[in-house]
Order: structure tokens, then sequence, then C-alpha cells
């Protein structure tokens, strides 16, 4: 297992645009893409910050797990993420040391990434996401 950068960080929002507007103004970044992610149920932005990216995301439904996420909580940080070369043998390694897998299997992210997701509990309480970038 090999970590090769923090790839972003996760903040949940209820209005994709103001929260743009908001960090375009206050930190002077504005999204070097943005994309619905159907298979997760989000609109994503991503502003880049030196070598990675602050990702806004808003829920396109109540009934996604961000959303959800919303009105359980409020905005805030949902998660973070860690690019990795392989992303089939970092979820083989991290089963192994007893990770608690959301996604057992890759799943397709933004950018034409490959994506998972390891689960807060027994994980600091922080949920995780691994990012593998197609060469
Ligand atoms: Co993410």
């Amino acid at each position: 297992m090999k970590l090769l950068n923090l790839d972003h960080v996760a903040i949940a929002v209820h209005d994709l645009d103001r929260a743009i507007a908001d960090y375009g103004r206050r930190y002077g970044v504005s999204p070097m893409h943005r994309e619905v992610v159907e298979d997760q149920g989000v609109e994503e932005a991503m502003l880049p910050v030196g070598g990675s990216f602050v990702q806004l995301i808003a829920a396109l439904r109540p009934d996604t797990p961000v959303g959800r996420f919303l009105a359980r909580r409020g905005e805030g940080l949902h998660h973070i993420a860690y690019a990795v070369l392989d992303i089939v043998a970092a979820l083989a390694h991290l089963e192994a040391e007893g990770a608690r897998l959301v996604d057992e299997v890759p799943r397709i992210g933004g950018r034409g990434t490959r994506i998972a997701f390891v689960h807060p509990k027994g994980g600091n309480q922080t949920l995780v996401e691994l990012v593998e970038y197609s060469l």
C-alpha cells in the first residue's frame, strides 16, 4: 500500500453554485472540473489547491447518501480521498487489515477515475475514498 497524494478533501454543500462563488471570493479558487456523477447521486466541483483539490459536493436528490448526510448533519466535511496506483490491490490490503469497505470492488468516479470508499467505523470515524487515475 502506498498513497501517492492527498487527492481531495470533500465538503458537502446544499447549493453548489453558491459554494463555488463563496470559495472564489474567499479563497480565490475556481473549479477546474464540474460533473454530475449519477452513480453517487452527486454533482461535484473540483477546485485545485496546489497538487490537490477541494471537492464541493451537492446531492442530486434527498434520497442519496450525500442528501441524507446533509439532512442529518448539515453542510461540512464529508470525506478525504487518497490517490493510489492500484485500487484493487489497495482494497485487498485494507480488507486484510480489517478495514470495513463500503465498496468491495471499485466504481467509476468523476474524471474517469476508479474509486472506492472505506467505512468510517473502525477507521477513526472518517470516510475515506481511494482514487485511481487511468494511466
Ligand atoms: Co470524493
